[in-house]
């Protein structure tokens, strides 16, 4: 009786064991949210399950997202109360055709990138400029100042017969004065405008799924130590798992819309009701809206739904020998470790588009430390200067065909997927080295998987 029992148990467990493994190799990038789109517009299309009535509400939305705000008092009341301090006038402006954006435009430094203040023991960021320097005003207004930066060169060995030149940014804040200067002390924590797509699917996906990934005492020993970030939603005045933005600082999509409207935008709403002031440029700006929110919440709605219902683009030629070869490259070097290639979204999504799907996109949503040489230098309580989230790679080789050039991590630091790749220090540092050792031709399989997601 035994043997034959054991024998079962084995077969059962084969043949489940082979059809996840045949339905993981059907799983497109966001199940059957999925686009099939190669273009400039691969970002910006609608989820391809989409119900009518929520077509209409990413239409409204995507009105509000790429059009300019604009100052108020003006004829244009829909969309006014722009600044007084901003960084852009547009969601758009930023995340440039919902993809990301650059941290320099030839010579100039771009909007693309942003950079927030630190002051060290303090929640508010530097005294006078506050938590995120506003590059641009009102007329008649100062703006903050502006971020001088400059790149110097480092060679890293690519394997035994290259290597590579990366380039490490240096930051030089030109603040104005009339608000007061900048704390000596203060610290500048650059961000790039991430691409947009397939929000929404990660938002779904269950918070029991991400802490299962989690392994914040390394008890596995892979030297891979996946952490869960936390951040307070002031809505509800709880602790709640972050998710989203370069450090996983905001819980949700509304929140994360809500604070870009009030700190890229000058844009206020029910959750950020009063201007983003410091006390010092509260005494010089006078506030003049008349106390409403800039933004009422079924627009802010609107924009939460625009972002929750922007798909994810389908990989190209997923079977081809080459991209299969490229994927098990990716696992084989450890990157499937934080960028966790197959996630699922749970039941009780907010809109029914996005529940229950299987999803490949490529991050654990987790924090992870990479290395002295990506920290923007900040240790905060819960979070150190070395620690990012694992961004999804969905739709990453289609960056340049999207925003008509490539820039990547957090600071748009690296000019390619390889010099991405090349920065990977810390819980990251095995998979570089590991990169490194490959020879050419592997490397560029692995390059030719990525460009295809
Ligand atoms: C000044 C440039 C800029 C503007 C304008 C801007 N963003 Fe962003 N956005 C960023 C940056 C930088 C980040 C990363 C923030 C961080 O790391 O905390 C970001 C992050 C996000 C994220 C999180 C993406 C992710 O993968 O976690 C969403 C969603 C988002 N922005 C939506 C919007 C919306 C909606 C608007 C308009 C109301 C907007 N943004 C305006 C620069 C911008
Ligand atoms: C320890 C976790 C970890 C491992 C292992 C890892 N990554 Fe990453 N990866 C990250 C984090 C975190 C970032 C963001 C770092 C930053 O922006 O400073 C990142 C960034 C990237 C980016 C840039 C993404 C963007 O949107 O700008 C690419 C591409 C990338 N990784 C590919 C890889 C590849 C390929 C491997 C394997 C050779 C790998 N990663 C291994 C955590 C990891």
């Amino acid at each position: 009786m035994r043997p034959y029992k054991i024998f079962t148990v084995c077969l059962l467990g084969i043949s489940t064991l082979s059809t996840l493994i045949t339905q993981a190799e059907t799983v497109q990038s966001g199940g059957s949210t999925t686009v099939f789109q190669e273009g400039p517009n691969a970002f910006a299309m609608p989820l391809a399950n989409i119900s009518r009535i929520n077509r209409r509400a990413h239409v409204v939305g995507n009105s509000f997202f790429n059009k300019n705000w604009v100052f108020s008092p003006s004829s244009t009341t829909a969309r006014d109360g722009l600044g007084p301090l901003f960084h852009a006038r547009s969601c758009s402006g930023c995340h440039v055709r919902d993809g990301r954006g650059a941290p320099e435009k030839g010579d100039k430094v771009s909007v693309g990138l942003l950079f927030r203040l630190h002051f060290p023991g303090s929640k508010q960021g530097d005294p006078n400029l506050g938590v995120q320097l506003a590059v641009n005003a009102a007329p008649g207004i100062e703006p903050e100042g502006r971020v001088e930066i400059t790149y110097e060169p480092v060679r890293e060995k690519l394997n035994d017969q290259a290597s590579i030149t990366l380039r490490r940014p240096n930051y030089t804040l030109h603040a104005k004065t009339i608000y007061g200067r900048p704390h000596p002390q203060t610290l500048l924590s650059p961000r790039l405008a991430p691409p947009l797509v397939g929000l929404g699917l990660l938002e779904a996906v269950e918070k029991d799924t991400i802490l299962a990934l989690a392994d914040p005492d390394d008890e596995n020993r892979d030297g891979i130590s996946g952490r869960a970030s936390y951040a307070l939603n002031p809505e509800t005045q709880q602790t709640e798992l972050g998710r989203f933005g370069w450090k996983a600082g905001q819980p949700n999509l509304r929140l994360q819309a809500a604070v870009a409207f009030w700190r890229d935008i000058g844009i206020t709403s029910s959750i950020h009701p009063k201007e983003d002031f410091t006390p010092a440029q509260a005494k010089i700006l006078n506030p003049s809206t008349s106390g409403a929110p800039e933004i009422d919440d079924a627009k802010l709605n609107r924009v939460v739904t625009y972002l929750r219902t922007l798909a994810p683009p389908a990989q190209r030629t997923p079977s081809a020998e080459k991209i299969i070869m490229g994927g098990e490259l990716f696992a084989r070097a450890g990157c499937a470790k934080c960028h966790t290639p197959i996630l699922k979204t749970g039941p009780y999504a907010p809109l029914d588009e996005l529940k229950n799907q299987l999803i490949r996109p490529y991050t654990d949503l987790l924090l992870h430390d990479m290395g002295e040489a990506l920290s923007d230098g900040i240790d905060k309580p819960g979070i150190s200067g070395r620690e990012w989230r694992t961004p999804p790679l969905w739709g990453i080789g289609l960056t340049e065909t999207v925003n008509g050039n490539a820039f990547y991590l957090h600071d748009g630091r690296a000019r390619s997927l390889e010099e991405a790749i090349m920065w990977h220090g810390g819980e990251g540092l095995a998979a570089k080295q590991a990169y490194a050792n490959f020879p050419r031709e592997s490397q560029q399989l692995l390059l030719q998987f990525l460009n295809s997601l």
